[in-house]
């Protein structure tokens, strides 16, 4: 290797900061020769026992380890704040941006020549690609897997998916809780994360399209030993990048992204990839919008019959052929020069891929729909944008109008919502407010609140809801979310009161507030900000300092590629 690696600025010479560094390390055995030079690799891992879809990463990152040292590589394994979807309150996302934090200055302030990126749970891989993408170094993902496919009494159940199906079932009376409670252990049935196509899922597939994992990342098991030899494989082929210099910058182009947004329109993948490739494309430098995502996945067709927007799940998914057979599919569609972690292009990773299921993988003429991608809506309602996603909502609610049923808060919503004198029916639009970047704090997914009871025991399962909020990327329903600005600055979303209408047609883009700008500028003349829950402290600091969902909600100040200099030496 022609030029110096950042890790002989620790490990290399005779004086005494080399000293140190050397000496400590042999602490746990190290020979002499593990610093003559060879490729340090950082393995950056999101375990926790806390995110249970990340809890099996110890064998996976022992895979790894083996892989750097069968290519000549040190492998030192660092732990990185793990975001898990499942525990963390008030809501993962909030934390996205400060792990992206924690992983960017480890990386940058330790003898580290290349990175695998260890990710799983929905949040570890955007805030792991977001930290890494601000450094800049060799880096490539693997994803810890889904669990194989939910199981109950005799039908596929999935992740998320079906919570809040069975959830709304035992509310309208058709589910018995005693079932409900035996689907709990039906549903998990292994280490993984969740094996719908729900946002864990659609990052790992976004990390594999963006060319930032080895083919076939995206849809192996946890547990199925494919798995194992990926990891391995990725183990191997960090140390050659390094050797390559082959960085994020190189991989992260517009054209990559483009790629991305078309695959996520395939494979009906989670609304969430909408804030977190904005805010790794915010951290690389490149040029990314978020109409972009309207321009690039429009006309893309979603082939992928996966819940929440189809039938099957991941380990099916996995059988069919997994992403390279998706991608195969709508080559036409997508930018095959595009470099990846392989060091070969997207077009020649998937050359070889074929669909061995045409129920799970369809063909385009036989697509969910033809318009399988993320729609951004606007209008004075979101003057900065609001996104639905097609494939998982319902048709006959796309273009729709109706009274506004407002919830000034989570709080409110679930003090309200059920109430029997509550005046709505099916055809009202429910809004919800507050639950925004800074407003919840962090974004929640609440945005597909649950219906009315007493309108779930008449039978309906959808209605037209509107939020400043995100959504699961297992969740279902016409649902418009990320509206920006939101109530928390006050964006007109903080003015809708019970009784407006509001007008949504998705095919031309609107969404509308039937409510006259004279009007509007004396209910913002007697809006009053929120209260933050917390001043103060990282909470303090996110909402004092968090962009708008259609910057991809990351902090302002992290924005931005800040390079992976040699740091100044520190004794
Ligand atoms: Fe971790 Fe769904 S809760 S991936």
């Amino acid at each position: 290797m022609s030029r110096k690696l950042r890790s002989q600025h620790w490990f290399g010479g005779l004086d005494k900061d080399a000293f140190i560094h050397r000496s400590w390390m042999k602490n746990n055995g190290l020979p002499d020769d593990a610093f003559d030079g060879r490729p340090v690799i950082g393995i950056c891992n999101t375990f926790s026992e806390l995110t249970p879809c990340n809890a099996h990463f110890r064998g996976l990152v022992e895979q790894i380890k083996a892989g750097v040292l069968e290519a000549g590589g040190l492998p030192l394994e660092f732990p990185v704040f793990s975001c898990g979807e499942s525990n963390l309150r008030p809501t993962a996302m909030l934390f996205r941006n400060l792990a992206s934090m924690d992983v960017e200055e480890a990386i940058r302030g330790n003898p580290i020549d290349g990175v695998v990126l260890v990710a799983g749970c929905d949040k570890t891989t955007p805030s792991l690609v977001m930290g890494a993408a601000s450094c800049d170094l060799p880096s490539i993902v693997i994803s810890g897997g889904p669990m194989l496919n939910g199981q109950f009494k005799g039908r596929a159940i999935g992740s998320g998916t079906d919570v809040w199906k069975f959830s709304e079932d035992v509310r309208a009376g058709v589910m018995s809780p005693a079932d409900f409670m035996a689907a709990e252990s039906a549903m998990s049935r292994s280490p993984g994360h969740c094996m719908t196509m729900g946002t864990a899922s659609t990052m790992a597939s976004m990390a594999e399209a963006l060319g930032l994992a080895l083919p076939g990342n995206a849809a192996y098991p946890a547990v199925d030993a494919h798995r194992a030899r990926l990891a391995r494989l990725t183990g191997r082929r960090i140390v050659d990048m390094v050797a390559e210099d082959l960085r994020l910058s190189n991989i992260l182009t517009r054209e990559a992204f483009a790629n991305a947004i078309r695959v996520n329109g395939a494979i009906g993948g989670s609304t969430n990839a909408v804030v977190h490739l904005l805010a790794i494309a915010g951290r690389v430098g490149t040029e990314l919008t978020l109409d972009d995502w309207d321009r690039f996945g429009r006309d893309v067709p979603t082939i992928l019959n996966l819940m929440p927007s189809g039938a099957y799940l991941m380990e099916d998914f996995c059988y069919a052929g997994g992403l390279p057979a998706v991608m195969k599919e709508i080559s036409d569609l997508l930018d095959l020069d595009c470099m990846t972690v392989t060091g070969k292009t997207i077009g020649a990773n998937i050359e070889s891929a074929e669909n061995y299921n045409a129920d799970v993988i369809l063909p385009r003429e036989k697509a969910l729909t033809q318009q399988g991608g993320i729609a951004v809506l606007r209008g004075n309602l979101a003057p900065q944008g609001a996104i639905v996603k097609p494939s998982a909502a319902t048709t006959g609610l796309m273009k729709h109008r109706g009274r506004a049923v407002v919830f000034e808060s989570i709080d409110h919503y679930k003090s309200r919502v059920d109430d029997p004198d509550l005046d709505i029916d099916e055809t009202c639009i429910m809004v919800l407010k507050n639950c925004g970047p800074k407003g919840y704090p962090g974004m929640a997914e609440v945005g597909n609140m649950a219906l009315p009871q007493k309108l779930l025991k008449k039978g309906v399962r959808d209605m037209v809801r509107i939020s400043d909020a995100r959504m699961s990327g297992t969740a279902f329903g016409t649902v418009v979310l990320h509206v920006a600005p939101e109530a928390a600055v006050g964006g007109v979303l903080a003015l809708v009161e019970d009784g407006d209408f509001i007008e949504l047609d998705v095919e031309n883009r609107k969404l509308h507030l039937d409510v006259d700008d004279a009007e509007l500028s004396r209910r913002h003349a007697r809006w009053v900000a929120p209260v933050p829950d917390m001043p103060g402290g990282y909470q303090g600091l996110y909402v004092e300092r968090v962009m708008q969902a259609d910057k991809g909600a990351d902090l302002d100040f992290l924005v931005g590629c800040r390079g992976h200099a040699v740091p100044r030496e520190s004794h």
